[in-house]
């Protein structure tokens, strides 16, 4: 079981929609305010069939708010300021009515009003019977709501409490706080291209690489490494957050998507490549994932078996395509600017310059990820940027504040021409 992750000081406001899950959201709000965050709860008027405004405040420690024409809310609080006070909006569980009525943009109630009102990131968290969530009506809100760059986390799959069985659970409340954490940080939302015109940004095409990658060894097992994508996500939205369209390439993470990225999933370093290309072209280029050095040279198709007295089966690897080198390689799609991580264990420094004259790419952000440091997989992240024109030391720093200098430092050097 992976550490609580570290919420304090994050605001997050918890729309509890109506539904037999509804319950589950008490658990998410006790799990929150464990990881030090604040919860202001909303319910619908359904919600408050399935679980009382009274528990809903004894755990969140906090007034719970509802009716949308209620003055006294409206005195100590408006909609607009009670969407915008908010590191981000949950919706948990999202009914497939609350998710229509975010999808056609209806106000009719302080939830749907304030979800309308928000300049703060949304996560959903869809709970509905399986015909209900595989009817295209939901599938086509569902659609609409990701393209406006609203994060998902779930259905699960499962048996549901109406007797059928599929897709329609809430996600665990656990798993929902896991993507809680992936997206508080990371500021508010990007605004929709339109408004984006004047942004540092506006009109470049960003290709970021983030996560670990798997590589097959049978149809079961895989080699991967300890990236979160913490910090490769991070750098997505930040240069979203610029105005830059983002195509995020992303190896498996246990992470929300961000917000307003355009992001292609993919497993092994060789998907991963072929997806960089065919996001071509793009003026940068940001190669933040933990890319396997090597694969199994010939991943067996069926499960190696264990014969009982037979030596263990021996592994053999060979490289996979240097994505970073590919992409800096000089040609007519070469983005202009193509950024490089060096994670080192020792000689940071020395690594890292050669790092850059080896990948041919223009800069590369140096990080210490010796288990000491604490890096691999946390919150922080200390670096140097190195570029040809010298190197520059960072102090340590949140991984979304990292991001954010970095898409600082890459507008600067686009506005230099
Ligand atoms: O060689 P090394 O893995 O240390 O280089 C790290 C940098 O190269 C990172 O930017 C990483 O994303 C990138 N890389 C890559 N493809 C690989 C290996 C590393 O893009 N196969």
């Amino acid at each position: 079981m992976s550490a609580a992750p570290d919420l304090a000081g994050k605001r997050i406001l918890l729309v509890i929609s109506g539904g037999i899950a509804a319950y589950k959201a008490l658990e998410l709000i006790r799990l929150l305010r464990k990881s030090g965050a604040g919860v202001t709860a909303v319910l619908t008027r359904s919600a408050a069939q399935f679980v009382t405004p009274l528990s809903v405040q004894a755990l969140s420690e906090s007034r719970v708010y509802s009716d949308l024409f209620s003055l006294t809310d409206e005195s100590e609080m408006g909609h607009i300021q009670l969407s915008r006070a908010a590191d981000l909006v949950v919706v948990a569980p999202a009914s497939a009515d609350i998710l229509a009525r975010m999808a056609h943009g209806l106000a009719d109630d302080l939830a749907a009003t304030l979800l309308l009102a928000t300049d703060t990131r949304v996560l959903v968290a869809p709970a509905m019977n399986v015909r209900m969530w595989l009817h295209p009506a939901t599938q086509a809100n569902m659609a609409m709501l990701a393209a406006r760059g609203v994060a998902v986390i779930g259905p699960d799959v499962g048996a549901m409490a109406c007797n059928e069985f599929g897709p329609g659970r809430l996600a665990e409340p656990a798993a929902i706080l896991t993507a809680i954490a992936g997206l508080a940080g990371a500021g508010k939302l990007a605004l929709p291209a339109a408004a984006s015109a004047g942004a540092p940004l506006a009109g470049r095409h960003a290709i970021v690489t983030s996560g670990p990658t798997h590589e097959p060894i049978d149809p079961v097992r895989y080699i991967a490494n300890r990236s979160s994508g913490r910090q490769g996500h991070a750098i997505a939205a930040a240069l979203a957050a610029l105005g830059a369209r983002v195509s995020l390439i992303s190896g498996p993470v246990a992470i929300a998507d961000p917000i307003g990225v355009d992001v292609t999933r993919v497993e092994t370093a060789a998907e991963m490549l072929a997806a960089c290309q065919a996001a071509l072209p793009a003026d940068l280029a940001v190669c933040a994932a933990a890319v396997a050095d090597w694969r199994v040279a010939s991943a067996a198709t069926g499960k190696i078996k264990k014969t009982p007295g037979a030596a263990p089966p021996a592994l053999s690897l060979t490289p996979n395509p240097d994505i970073l080198a590919t992409l800096s390689a000089a040609g007519p799609t070469r983005p202009a600017l193509v950024v490089g991580f060096a994670a080192e264990t020792d000689d940071l420094l020395e690594n890292a310059a050669a790092k850059l004259a080896r990948k041919g790419c223009d800069w590369i952000v140096a990080n210490d990820v010796s288990p000491a440091s604490g890096i691999m997989g946390g919150a922080e992240n200390a670096v140097h940027l190195l570029t040809r024109a010298g190197t520059e030391t960072w102090p340590r720093m949140a991984k979304d504040a990292v991001a954010e200098r970095l898409a600082a430092r890459i507008a600067a050097h686009f506005a230099e021409g």
